[in-house]
Order: C-alpha cells, then sequence, then structure tokens
C-alpha cells in the first residue's frame, strides 16, 4: 500500500434543504457535516452508523453523484469537490458504485450481456465487438457467473447473482476505488458470505479500494482495514478494525458494539443500551450531538461543546470528551 492515500475528505458537508410539514417552514438536514477521512489504495474503510446518520449521502457525495456544500474531496490527490460533469467523465471509471438492491440498480429491460457491455462502451473500452464480447465474458467468470449466462435478463437470477452483475458492471471500466453501499444487506443470509468473499478476493487481485457501508458490524470487522462510525453526519470514531472492536473510546462506538450479537458467549462484553432515539438531524442538539444518549455525559461540558475529533492513541481517533476516561469493554 502506498503512503499516499487514494481519496481524501475535509471537513465535507453535504446540507439538504426541506421543507419540516406543509406549513412549516423549511429547514436544513445536515446529513453530512464535516468529515474528514481517508482511504488508501488497497485498503477498505468501513462505514457504519445507525439509519439515517448519513453513510448513504456521504458515500454518494465522495463520488460527486450528490454535490457537496462545503469541504473538499481529492481523489488521486486532485481536487475533484468542483470539477464539472465533463472533467469528471475520465475519472468515473475509476470510482465506481456497489448498490444494495442490485435489482433496482439493474435495467430489467437489458441483458446481462449489455448491462455490462454498455459500461465498456461508455467508456470507449471495447475498440471491436469481439473484445467486447471477450471482455465481457472475462468479468461474468470473474464474479462467478457462467458466460452461457450473458443473453439473459436481471429477472432470470437470484438475488446473490444480480450482485454479481452489479459487480461485474462496477468492475467493467477498472476502478480503483468502489463505494459499496450495504452491497449484502438485500440478499440472503447464506448467500450474503459468497458476496463479501468475492469483494475480498476482487481487493486481493485488483488492488482495489472500498468504503464498505454497513449495519452489520460484524460484516465490518472482516472485511475492513480500518473503520469509521458516524453519527448525525459526523464521524465520531475511526481506527484500525482491530483497535476499534477491542478497544473502542468513544460511547456510541461501544453501545454499537454492545448491541450487536457476540459469537462466544464466554467474551461477554460491558452492555451499554443506546437510550432514546436518534434526534431529528433537524435540530441535532447542542454540544456534542450524542449527550442526550450517553450514559457518560457530564453537564455543563458534553451538552455545550461539540467535541473534536482527537487522536486518543496512535492511528485512533474519537470525538468525545471522556475518550480517555471510557472503561474498558
Ligand atoms: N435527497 C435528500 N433530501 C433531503 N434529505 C435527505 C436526502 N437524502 C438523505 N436525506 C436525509 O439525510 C439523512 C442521512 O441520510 P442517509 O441516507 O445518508 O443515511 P444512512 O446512514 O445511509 O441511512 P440508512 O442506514 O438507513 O441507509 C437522513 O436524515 C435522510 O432523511
Ligand atoms: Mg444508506
Amino acid at each position: 500500500m502506498s503512503d499516499a492515500p487514494l481519496l481524501e475528505t475535509r471537513d465535507l458537508r453535504t446540507w439538504f434543504e426541506v421543507q419540516r410539514g406543509l406549513f412549516a417552514k423549511r429547514g436544513t438536514v445536515k446529513a453530512v457535516d464535516g468529515v474528514t477521512l481517508s482511504v488508501n489504495p488497497g485498503e477498505t474503510l468501513g462505514l457504519v452508523g445507525e439509519s439515517g446518520c448519513g453513510k448513504s449521502t456521504l458515500g454518494r457525495t465522495v463520488l460527486r453523484l450528490i454535490e457537496p456544500t462545503a469541504g473538499t474531496i481529492r481523489f488521486e490527490g486532485r481536487d475533484i469537490t468542483a470539477l464539472s460533469p465533463s472533467a469528471m467523465r475520465p475519472l468515473r471509471r475509476r470510482m465506481q458504485m456497489i448498490f444494495q438492491d442490485p435489482y433496482a440498480s439493474l435495467n430489467p429491460r437489458m441483458r446481462v450481456r449489455d448491462i455490462v457491455g454498455e459500461a465498456l462502451d461508455i467508456h470507449g473500452l471495447a475498440p471491436s465487438p469481439s473484445e467486447r464480447e471477450g471482455r465481457i465474458e472475462a468479468l461474468l467468470k470473474r464474479v462467478g457467473l457462467r458466460p452461457d449466462q450473458a443473453p439473459r435478463y436481471p429477472h432470470e437470477f437470484s438475488g446473490g447473482q444480480r450482485q454479481r452483475v452489479g459487480i461485474a458492471r462496477a468492475l467493467a471500466v477498472e476502478p480503483r476505488f468502489l463505494v459499496a453501499d450495504e452491497p449484502i444487506s438485500a440478499l440472503d443470509v447464506s448467500i450474503q458470505a459468497q458476496i463479501v468473499n468475492l469483494l475480498k478476493d476482487l481487493q486481493e487481485e485488483l488492488g482495489l479500494a472500498y468504503l464498505f457501508v454497513s449495519h452489520d458490524l460484524k460484516v465490518v470487522e472482516y472485511v475492513s482495514h480500518r473503520v469509521a462510525v458516524m453519527y448525525l453526519g459526523r464521524v465520531v470514531e475511526t481506527a484500525p478494525a482491530a483497535s476499534l472492536y477491542t478497544d473502542a473510546r468513544h460511547p456510541y462506538t461501544r453501545a454499537l458494539l454492545s448491541a450487536a450479537p457476540v459469537a462466544d458467549p464466554e467474551k461477554k462484553r460491558l452492555r451499554i443500551v443506546l437510550q432514546g432515539d436518534v434526534p431529528s438531524p433537524l435540530a441535532p442538539p447542542p454540544g456534542c450531538t450524542f449527550h442526550p444518549r450517553c450514559v457518560l455525559a457530564k453537564k455543563g461540558l458534553c451538552d455545550v461543546t461539540a467535541p473534536a475529533l482527537r487522536e486518543v492513541k496512535p492511528q485512533h481517533f474519537a470525538a468525545c470528551h471522556l475518550a480517555d476516561d471510557a472503561p474498558s469493554a
């Protein structure tokens, strides 16, 4: 792995203006609100957090599928925050998306051959029909499908096979970076491991980097080199996976981990139950946005001052005033 990050965001914000109910005033949903992160070549950064915390918005913003409100995005060392669509086009090849619902993201009227072939055509990667055919065949094989399945339509495939088609389409343009947004959560549990292992194999073989978004903390631990935990539009903790899973410092991360099932019942965790619901992103609490749900929150501190993300041990960052005091799980 090289030292220079492949993808880097600095203080990235994506806000949405919304109508608060029928007659009420407009409001601002700060879906992503000051995210600084990096993904290195060949690395998987796992992204976790409860529903609505901004994971998908962040994933789509770094690919410039949603316009950022503020901050910067760098890809391969280049600032792409404000590139025009035509300047983005050649970069699109190198940054692709794998979707949660492969069925919704595949055109039902197109044969698999053409779904994958279209990606080649858009970027002029198939100079001749025979080369095009050969590449489609190789891509289908690479994701575990048979070349004779190329003339079929998406509905003729199972969920797992459809996800393989979606992966083949993303790979067709030879990307270096993939945002995988809940790539297995729509699949049968029995199929999930196959797709996760396919993504891991492809990473090893092709040196791909992933931003891997998932609710499933176990899967994220399995696939990620580093993990970022999001809460209400911000990264509240980020660390190498091993450090995050054994020595989480943010009370929110600790609560998420203690809610996740533990495979080995001997390894009981200190249970921290998440109290209450996620606050409305239209009216986030002052201070640390997690303080109303936090068992450790200190009055006069956590409800007043927003904690910055700081390095609590090498490569391990947490945005919590009390991160150093947190008892070990
Ligand atoms: N186009 C939009 N317009 C207005 N609000 C939006 C839009 N897209 C997302 N949001 C809001 O931004 C916040 C973050 O949404 P996002 O989909 O990024 O969360 P998420 O972490 O991916 O959730 P999930 O785990 O359910 O997929 C939510 O409050 C959501 O309602
Ligand atoms: Mg999402």
